[in-house]
């Protein structure tokens, strides 16, 4: 493996960097210094964002999360570096940024006819009976997605205390640091944790302070989350970049182990890996999960946007900062230390153990071995932990704003009976953690239904709604005129790259996924579990869906 940063390595750096930050600039130049956006107040009906600064720092924290500091660069590293960046912009540019925009326009006009939520939108969409069952996706994905992302968040809480306590200091490598992560997880008891206690209490923390939020309301609660956590996290991501690139080289007798070497494992592009089918489909799958699309969640909160807001310019700008959280954050701090630190053999052993593996057992080791470990390793798991948090309270608006929208509820009810779910099923994956429970709920849920989600809105929008008058949607109170290109893109491009996505994976993974080709016999009836939760929840949701309709329609009939 090489060392440091080969020319390549600088260019695709350099062309990478220099592009997220363009792109950056410009949306915030316009955003700030641009043409003010035109505000409809309408009296009364559902809730709406702020303003627009607490908006776009709202999405991007339903945006930003565990995967742009964790998954991303796991990705990255195990699929060709700088040469992976080549078919992950072109996601970006081809699926990632329309797909935004299309996720804004449906969410929008849904809420300017009173629905928070995917399958109203899909019924103005397509005014036949079966896309409003289509749209339960919209709430099931995500809900089934937090399901087990809380429980991870709980982790980051967990860690972030740990750091700053220094308890698990005293444990420089990564077999015991292992131990810790299995103790707390409940996976096993030792001398570090013999109880399920210090989850359960953390893992409350976590429930209680979503809970908080989301009973608190759009602007009061989820704005005011975003716009007080958002720039902590920044300034949190900007001082570990500066404390990684000044890492310098530890180990004087092994003097290749420095910075270039680590931003060269995530950089050098090795251009064998683009004939690969499998690594356009994980960048694809990685410009999904990052920027919350196919998950109906963008929807729900830009249906809280005014109807003749600005989304064009508002969704590019959203985009632009969760690229910057990721590529730029994202991809300097975790991995490059890692290099640093256990060198490059090592790091590639822990890249292919995933994502778990770098954050919580390979980064204490590191904060053990530098000055202030304590402060900068409860520094990064409290900016995981706010990174988790912005999008968790994303993933459970969805199911509150059905019912509040569809039967009329009060939030605080709606908030109440949607946590009380949540924390029951939560507790499965907890009791089933070791038995991959929450692998395959993330699996079907995380992995396979984003896409599948996303096909279906993009061919309800640019087909069956016809892209004409998307476009118009599209454009109403605009501050940025989208190129002409986008309309040809989300016509054809779009919809053809999510079908060969789907249809790859459906023929590579999930036929095997189904199966359970590769999992030992003895997690079946586990796995079988997280599935049925799965389908049930699924069917409730059409059950309901059935339920709101038909009481619609009898009280439009005077009934
Ligand atoms: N987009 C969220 C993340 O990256 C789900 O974690």
């Amino acid at each position: 493996m090489t060392q440091g940063l080969t020319t390549n390595g600088w260019i695709f750096f350099v062309l990478g960097w220099g592009f997220i930050l363009a792109l950056s600039f410009y949306c915030f130049r316009r955003v700030l210094f641009g043409k003010k956006p035109e505000i409809v107040v309408e009296a009364g009906g559902r809730e709406q964002w702020g303003s627009r600064v607490g908006l776009i720092l709202a999405v991007a924290g339903n945006a930003i999360g565990l995967g742009n500091f964790l998954r991303f660069p796991v990705k990255a590293a195990a699929n060709g570096g700088g040469a992976f960046m080549i078919p992950y912009f072109v996601a970006f540019i081809l699926l990632g940024i329309p797909m935004m925009w299309v996720e804004w326009t449906i969410g929008r006009m849904g809420g300017a006819h009173g629905h928070g939520t995917t399958p109203g939108m899909f019924h103005i969409m397509w005014k036949k009976a079966p896309s409003k069952y289509l749209g339960a996706l919209g709430i099931v994905i995500p809900f089934v997605i937090v399901i087990y992302y809380n429980f991870i968040e709980s982790w980051c809480l967990g860690f972030s205390w740990f750091s700053i306590t220094g308890k698990y200091f005293g444990h420089a490598n990564r077999e015991a640091m292992g131990k810790f992560l299995r103790g707390f997880q409940g996976v096993e008891s030792n001398e570090f944790f013999s109880s399920l206690a210090p989850i359960l209490i953390i893992w409350g923390i976590t429930i209680a302070l979503n809970f908080f939020f989301l009973y608190k309301g759009i602007s009061k609660g989820i704005e005011v989350l975003a716009k007080y956590g958002m720039p902590l996290l920044f300034i949190f991501g900007v001082v570990l970049v500066i404390r990684v690139l000044t890492l310098g080289t530890p180990d004087p007798s092994q003097p290749e182990l420095n910075v270039a070497t680590g931003l060269g494992y995530i950089w050098n592009p090795d251009f064998s890996r683009l004939g690969s089918a499998s690594v356009w489909l994980v960048a694809a799958g990685q410009i999904f999960f990052t920027l919350s699309l196919g998950q109906g969640i963008i929807n729900t909160y830009a249906s809280y946007v005014r109807e003749k807001q600005d989304i064009t310019l508002n969704g590019l700008t959203t985009s632009s900062v969760n690229e910057f959280a990721e590529v730029i954050l994202g991809g300097t701090i975790a991995i490059p230390a890692a290099v640093i630190f256990f060198g490059l053999a090592e790091t590639q052993v822990i890249a292919n153990e995933g994502a778990f593996n770098l954050g919580f057992q390979a980064l204490p080791v590191i904060f053990q071995k530098i000055p202030l470990g304590q402060i900068f390793g409860g520094m990064f798991f409290f900016l995981l932990f706010i990174a988790g948090i912005t999008s968790s309270v994303a993933m459970t608006q969805p199911a509150i704003a059905f019912l509040e929208d569809e039967f009329k509820w009060k939030r605080k009810k709606a908030v109440i009976v949607v946590f009380s779910v949540l924390v029951t099923l939560t507790a499965f994956v907890i009791a089933f953690f070791r038995f991959g429970f929450l692998d395959e709920l993330d699996f079907w849920a995380g992995t396979f239904g984003l896409v599948v989600f996303a096909a279906m809105e993009v061919i309800l929008f640019s087909w069956i709604f016809k892209i004409k008058k998307g476009w118009v949607e599209m454009h109403k109170g605009a501050d940025l005129k989208v190129p002409k290109i986008f309309r040809f893109i989300l016509t054809y491009i779009t919809p053809v790259y999510l079908l060969v996505l789907l249809g790859y994976w459906f023929f590579t993974d999930a036929i095997k996924e189904f199966l359970m080709k590769d999992k030992d016999p003895v997690r079946h009836p586990y796995l079988w579990g997280a599935r049925f939760m799965i389908v049930a929840l699924l069917l409730v949701m059409l059950l309901l869906i059935r339920k709101a309709w038909n009481k619609k329609r009898a009280e439009q009939q005077g009934l």
